[in-house]
């Protein structure tokens, strides 16, 4: 089956019409999905109906899907299926656990690689969330910056990064995966399409062989170059949707949202996120 792709930002994002996933997970067309995912950065497929077990099949193109660390959000027969929603019944410290830029496990050893949402319920106001391209952010690097990154090492952990303006600090109270403090390249060669991207995530807080305080600094800057206007898009995840993300060559932020279950506020996305290289790119 052929579909179209229409960008969604000159650098990053595309948005796929004229694909039923029910109808057509065939070979060719997640080849082409996975070369356009790991080009444009961000992958929106609307209009899509698939019961869990597909929607697990189709994850396990992008890598190995992974059960997530809080048990009380899986889903009890597809343990890779995470329900996110903004029930009131939500405590303070778990909500708006995402409101700062980072790409998914840059805490581990083995950084995610895709992320996707599958959007059942979404709220008539707000909702979006934010994506930036770390690949077109290195691209435009002053050459004398460029060489200055290539080559560090940057040590990553949960909550002591620099934070950058319009980010929220996770409640420290949030239930955390024990991280084991891994090491990562600043500049990370995208596994797949060999492009470099500025890799901080939001968890790099320090880097090897460079003074703190300068450490500090560099992971502020660079963080702050990624989130500008020219490599960013925002997409809010419709019934029906589904937004895939490379973790390689983008970080994302949410947004604040109202946790209400008043018809028009309710949001409920299935989110599945995978390791490993896809069995397609091997
Ligand atoms: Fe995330």
């Amino acid at each position: 089956m052929s579909f179209t792709d229409t960008p969604l930002a000159p650098a990053i994002g595309s948005v796929v019409t004229g694909l039923d996933l029910s109808k057509d997970m065939s070979e060719p067309t997640m080849r082409r999905l996975l070369a356009l995912l790991f080009d444009r950065g961000v992958v929106v497929i609307p209009g899509q109906a698939l019961d869990d077990a597909a929607y697990v099949r189709f994850a396990s193109f992008f890598g190995t899907p992974l059960d997530f660390f809080i048990a009380e959000h899986r889903n009890a027969d597809f343990p890779a299926i995470i329900h996110i929603n903004n029930d009131p019944a939500t405590p303070a410290s778990m909500r708006d656990g995402a409101v700062h830029w980072h790409s998914d496990s840059s805490y581990e050893s083995v950084p995610g690689c895709v992320t996707m949402l599958y959007g059942k319920e979404a709220p008539v106001e707000g909702g979006e969330t934010h994506f930036a391209s770390t690949s077109a952010a290195y691209d435009d690097l002053p050459d004398a910056t460029k060489a200055r990154i290539d080559g560090l090492v940057a040590r990553h952990e949960l909550g002591r990064a620099p934070w950058i303006e319009g980010e929220t600090r996770p409640d420290p109270n949030r239930p955390q995966r024990h991280t084991d403090a891994p090491s990562h390249p600043l500049v990370m060669v995208h596994p797949v399409t060999g492009r470099k991207g500025i890799f901080t995530s939001g968890t790099a807080y320090a880097i090897d062989g460079m003074d703190d305080a300068e450490a500090t600094a560099l992971i502020r800057e660079l963080r702050e170059h990624v989130v500008k206007p020219a490599y960013r898009t925002s997409y809010k995840v419709q019934p029906g949707d589904i937004v895939l993300w490379d973790n390689f060559g983008t970080v994302h932020c949410a947004s604040p949202i109202d946790y209400s279950n008043e018809p028009g506020k309710r949001r409920l996305l299935h989110r599945i996120s995978t390791k490993g290289m896809p069995a397609l790119c091997a």
